[in-house]
Order: C-alpha cells, then sequence, then structure tokens
C-alpha cells in the first residue's frame, strides 16, 4: 500500500531514551532509532526535551538536527531556555507543550486561554527563526481561535482523553476532535493529533481528512520490543493509510 502523504506520522523516540538513562550508559541510542524509524516510513521525528531532562538530553536534539535526514520535530515548554536552545538548534518544527515535574507525560494541552506572559513571546520568536510552531492543546473551538489569535501556525489536538475513555465516552471525545479539526481547518490553522494513539485507537484519528500529522511514541517503543521498530512503525503505517482509505 502506498503511503498517504497527506498523513505524516512523527515518531517520537523519547522512550529510547528513557531506556538509555536507566542504565546511565549511551545504549540504546536514540538516534540508532530515530535513522531506523525514518528508513521503516516514519516522516519525521519527534523528541521531548523536558526541562528536567528524564529521558531526550540536550546533546539528543543536537544529534538528532544533525545527523537525521528527516525533519525534527522538538517538543518542549515555552520557557526563555528552551526557546534558546531551540533557536541554537534550529529544528524543523517546536511544539509548545504545558510541562509539569511531577507528571508521568504531557497531561493536558497548553492553557492558551489564560496564557502565561511568555506564551505569546515564544511563538513569535520562533517564528521568527523558521522555526514551524504547533501548539498542543485540548480539542477545543475556543481554544483553537485562541492558537490563531498567538499566531501559531498548527495545533496538536490532544488524543489522550479519547484513547482512555471506553465505549460511549470514547465515541463522544472522537466527535470533539473531528470537530477541532474541522474547525482548525476553517481558521487556517495545519492541524496534527497525538498522545497514547496505538493499533486501536489509531484508524478514527486517522481518518479524519483535516489532520495532516500524528506524533505517537510510547506504543511504538513498546511494540518494538516484541517485533521490532521497523516492523512497528510498519503496522501503524498501515492502519493509517487504511483509514485514509487505502491510498
Ligand atoms: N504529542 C505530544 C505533544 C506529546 O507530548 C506526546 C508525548 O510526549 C506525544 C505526542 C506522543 O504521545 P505517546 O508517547 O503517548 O504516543
Amino acid at each position: 500500500m502506498t503511503p498517504d502523504k497527506t498523513l505524516r506520522l512523527g515518531v517520537n523516540i523519547d522512550h529510547v531514551a528513557t531506556l538509555r538513562n536507566a542504565r546511565g550508559g549511551g545504549l540504546p541510542d536514540p538516534l540508532r532509532a530515530a535513522a531506523l524509524a525514518v528508513a521503516a516510513g516514519a516522516d519525521g521525528i519527534t523528541a521531548h526535551l523536558r526541562e528536567d531532562r528524564r529521558h531526550i538530553k540536550d546533546a539528543d536534539i543536537v544529534r538528532l538536527k544533525a545527523e537525521i535526514p528527516a525533519p525534527l520535530n522538538m517538543e518542549m515548554a515555552a520557557t526563555p531556555e528552551m526557546v534558546e536552545i531551540a533557536l541554537a538548534t534550529r529544528p524543523h518544527a517546536c511544539c509548545l507543550v504545558p510541562e509539569n515535574r511531577a507528571e508521568r507525560t504531557t497531561e493536558g494541552g497548553l492553557a492558551v486561554l489564560t496564557p502565561g506572559p511568555f506564551l505569546a513571546e515564544a511563538v513569535a520568536a520562533l517564528g521568527r527563526g523558521g522555526i514551524r510552531v504547533s501548539l498542543f492543546v485540548e480539542p477545543d473551538v475556543k481554544v483553537l481561535d485562541a492558537c490563531k489569535a498567538l499566531g501559531a501556525p498548527v495545533v496538536e489536538l490532544h488524543t489522550g482523553a479519547y484513547c482512555e475513555a471506553q465505549g460511549a465516552a470514547r465515541q463522544a471525545e472522537l466527535a470533539r476532535i473531528a470537530a477541532a479539526a474541522a474547525h482548525a481547518a476553517a481558521i487556517g490553522l495545519e492541524c496534527h493529533a497525538g498522545h497514547g494513539l496505538d493499533y486501536e485507537t489509531v484508524g478514527a484519528v486517522a481518518a479524519i481528512p483535516t489532520i495532516r500529522e500524528l506524533n505517537i511514541g510510547h506504543f511504538l517503543i513498546g511494540e518494538a520490543v516484541f517485533v521490532g521498530l521497523a516492523e512497528a512503525i510498519a503496522g501503524m503505517r498501515r492502519r493509517m493509510d487504511a483509514a485514509r482509505g487505502g491510498a
């Protein structure tokens, strides 16, 4: 099946770094995972440089930018430190996310309705640096209008609640995502989605026509333990393409 290039797959390699850091050495190397992911059909590599550096480290971002022949999407908090690192490294894209040191993963979307003083400045500074900025937000029409007002060209819709819900509640969350994705397109925002997606949940999100990119990490790295990273990614790509009408 030919990959549908209107829907890109960004592979998040954070948890290869989590495994590496568990032993403190250099293995497994997230760079090797990134190269393999690209060879297996990833359209880009996503890595989250957290303030506490619990998985990806500064040197990983530098090496990913220098050595991986695919767009790098750097996830980060909207802080002066992170903006400075991004402007020095110049990834293809930055996805601004909320960060809370006590959380296990990014738990919710950015508070764009009550933004801190630095958010608009971060969006503007990164944009001036030629970096495509996306805002990781809840799938909500008012929230997307606020993203537009902040000047971001891209939004990434948080799919965590959809993935965690079951039955009718999951369908309701999916409807919120579909409505938000339609609204994003209507107001001129490129729409991405991610968080918690797996083989079971990806199809319905991939089928939403205005979504242009999915960023997927934890499930793929976990699945790679059993079938290898290339096969895990190929399986995701097949499901995305099938949902998109078998392009
Ligand atoms: N998109 C964003 C903005 C994220 O913060 C994360 C988690 O780092 C993901 C996508 C990927 O989520 P998961 O690892 O659950 O697939």
